[in-house]
C-alpha cells in the first residue's frame, strides 16, 4: 500500500495528457503577458488591506511598525528561493495543474494530493480574503459619491463585535444581531457568472487592470512621499524581531500569485522561457513597489496611531494614510483614485484565483482523484461550470461571515506549505532525473531549494498558533476525504 501511495506519474506522461488535442488550450501568451498576468495575480489585498494589521499588530502578534519595509524584504527572499523553484518546474512540465502536477510527478500520488486540497486554501480561502477587503475599498469607493451601505450588511460577526455601538444599530431577529457581507458575496457571485458564461480573463484586460493598479500605487507613493515624516520611521521596529518575523508572515499574502502563474503553462507560446520570466519578473517588480509603498505608508502615519485606529475600526491602510497626511484641496479625491484602484486591483486577483481554482480541480478529476463532474464542461460555453459555480459559492458564502486576518493567515500557512513541497520536489527530481532536459535550472541546488525550505519555515512560525490547529484540521479532513474517495478511485491505481 505504502509503494501504491507514492507512486509517482511518469513527467512524460504528464506532458503528454495536455499535449491531446482534446485538452489542448490555445498557446498565445508571450513573455510580456505572463508578467502583466503574474503582476495581476500578485497585487492585490496583500499591499491595499494587510498592511495595516502587518504594521500595527493584533491581539494575536506584534506589529513590524516601520521595520514593514524590511518585512517585505524578508518574505520577498522567502518567495524568490520558491520563485526560482516554480521557475525550473513550470519549463520541464508545462501543465496547467501547478503544484498538484509536480508533486504527482516526483512525490507520489498521496502527496500530490494532499498539495492538490491544500492549493484550495491557496485559491478559495485567499479568495475569501480578497473578497473581503475588495467590499471594503467598494464601499470606501461608493461613499465618495453619497452612496453608504450599511456597516451591518458590509462586515462580519466578530469585526463587527469590535466596533463601538455596530451591533446594537444593526437589525435584530429574535434578538439575534443581523450581520453579513453582502457586497463581498456579490462580487465573487459577479465574476462566477462571469467565468461560467466563458468571458475569460483576456491578457489584454489583465494588462489594463495591471496599468491601472501600477499607476494608482506609483500615485500614491509619489504623493505620499511629500507627507513623510522621518521621525515616524523612529523607533524602527517597535516590537523587534518578532514584530518583523510576524509581519513577514502576514504580507507574505501580498506575493502569493507568481506562482499561479505557472496555471496558464499550457497557454504560453514558449513555456521553457517564458514562464521563468513571467514568474521571476513579476515578483521583482512587485517587490519593488512593495517596499516603496510600506516606506512611504509607515513614514506618513505614526505607529502608536496605527494602532490606535486599526484596534477600534475597520479602515483599510492606504486611504487611512491619505486621510492622515490631510491633503488640501484634493484630499478626498485622492481617497477615491486609491480606493478605486484598489477595487480594480482586487478584482484582477479575483479573477486570477477564481479562474485557477476551477483548473486544479479539473486536472485532480482527470486523474480521478476527484468525482468526474467536476471535470464537465458546459455544453454551450465550454466552461468547468460545476467546480466554477461551486468555487463560487463556497467562496463568496465564506466571504459574508469571516474575518480577512483569519483567512489570510490560513492562505499563507497553505501557501508556504505548497512552497515547501515544491523547493522539496526540485531536489528530488535532480536526484531522480539528473539528465531531463530543463528550460530553467534552478542555481546552487540542494542549497537554494533548502534555504527556500528553511525561509518557509520561518514564515510559519510567525503565524499564529491557532492558525497551524486549523490548517492541520483542514489536512486532516483531505486524508479522510481522499481515503474514501480518490484512493480507490485513482487512474494511476488502476493502470497498475
Ligand atoms: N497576492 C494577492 C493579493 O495580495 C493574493 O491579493
Amino acid at each position: 500500500m505504502l509503494k501504491q501511495l507514492f507512486r509517482t506519474k511518469s513527467l512524460d506522461a504528464l506532458v503528454h495528457e495536455g499535449e491531446e488535442p482534446k485538452h489542448q488550450l490555445k498557446r498565445v501568451l508571450g513573455a510580456f503577458d505572463v508578467v502583466m498576468l503574474g503582476i495581476g495575480a500578485i497585487i492585490g489585498a496583500g499591499i491595499f488591506a494587510t498592511i495595516g494589521t502587518a504594521a500595527a499588530g493584533d491581539a494575536m502578534r506584534p506589529g513590524a511598525g516601520p521595520a514593514l519595509m524590511l518585512s517585505f524584504v524578508l518574505t520577498a527572499i522567502a518567495c524568490g528561493f520558491a520563485a526560482l523553484c516554480y521557475a525550473e518546474f513550470s519549463a520541464m512540465v508545462p501543465i496547467s495543474g501547478s503544484a498538484y502536477t509536480y508533486s504527482y510527478g516526483t512525490l507520489g500520488e498521496l502527496v500530490a494530493w494532499i498539495i492538490g486540497w491544500d492549493l484550495i486554501i491557496e485559491y478559495a480561502v485567499g479568495n475569501v480574503a480578497v473578497a473581503i477587503s475588495w467590499a471594503n475599498y467598494f464601499k470606501t469607493f461608493v461613499a465618495g459619491f453619497g452612496i453608504n451601505i450599511p456597516d451591518w450588511m458590509s462586515i462580519d460577526y466578530r469585526t463587527a463585535a469590535k466596533i463601538p455601538g455596530l451591533l446594537e444599530h444593526a437589525p435584530h431577529i429574535f434578538g439575534v444581531p443581523i450581520v453579513f457581507n453582502l457586497p463581498a458575496f456579490s462580487i465573487v457571485a459577479l465574476i462566477t457568472v462571469v467565468l461560467v458564461l466563458g468571458i475569460r480573463e483576456s491578457s489584454r484586460l489583465t494588462t489594463i487592470m495591471v496599468i491601472i493598479k501600477l499607476a494608482v500605487l506609483g500615485l500614491f507613493i509619489w504623493v505620499g512621499f511629500h507627507y513623510v515624516k522621518p521621525a515616524n520611521w523612529v523607533p524602527f521596529a517597535p516590537n523587534g524581531w518578532s514584530g518583523i518575523q510576524a509581519g513577514a508572515a502576514v504580507v507574505f499574502f501580498a506575493y502569493i500569485g507568481f506562482d499561479a502563474v505557472s496555471t496558464v503553462a499550457e497557454e504560453v507560446k514558449n513555456p521553457k522561457r517564458d514562464l521563468p520570466i513571467g514568474i521571476i519578473g513579476s515578483l521583482i517588480v512587485s517587490t519593488i513597489v512593495y517596499i516603496l509603498v510600506a516606506g512611504v505608508f509607515t513614514g506618513i502615519i505614526p505607529y502608536p496611531a496605527l494602532v490606535k485606529t486599526l484596534s477600534t475600526s475597520q479602515a483599510e491602510p492606504l486611504t487611512l494614510a491619505i486621510q492622515y497626511a490631510n491633503i488640501k484641496n484634493w484630499g478626498n479625491f485622492l481617497v477615491g483614485i486609491i480606493a478605486f484602484g484598489s477595487v480594480i486591483a482586487h478584482t484582477a486577483v479575483l479573477l486570477v484565483f477564481q479562474l485557477g481554482q476551477p483548473r486544479i480541480f479539473f486536472s485532480m478529476a482527470r486523474d480521478g482523484l476527484l468525482p468526474q463532474s467536476f471535470a464537465k464542461v458546459h455544453p454551450k460555453y465550454r466552461t468547468p461550470y460545476v467546480t466554477t459555480i461551486l468555487t463560487g459559492l463556497i467562496v463568496g458564502v465564506t466571504a459574508m461571515f469571516t474575518t480577512i486576518d483569519e483567512m489570510v493567515d490560513l492562505t499563507n500557512i497553505g501557501t508556504l506549505f505548497a512552497f515547501i513541497l515544491v523547493c522539496a520536489g526540485i531536489i528530488i527530481l535532480r536526484k531522480k532525473e539528473p539528465d531531463r532536459p530543463r528550460g530553467f535550472r534552478t542555481p546552487w541546488v540542494p542549497l537554494l531549494p533548502l534555504l527556500g525550505i528553511a525561509a518557509c519555515l520561518y514564515l510559519i512560525l510567525g503565524l499564529p498558533w491557532i492558525t497551524w490547529i486549523r490548517f492541520a484540521g483542514w489536512l486532516l479532513i483531505g486524508l479522510v476525504v481522499y481515503f474514501s474517495y480518490g484512493y480507490k478511485r485513482s487512474l494511476l491505481r488502476k493502470e497498475l
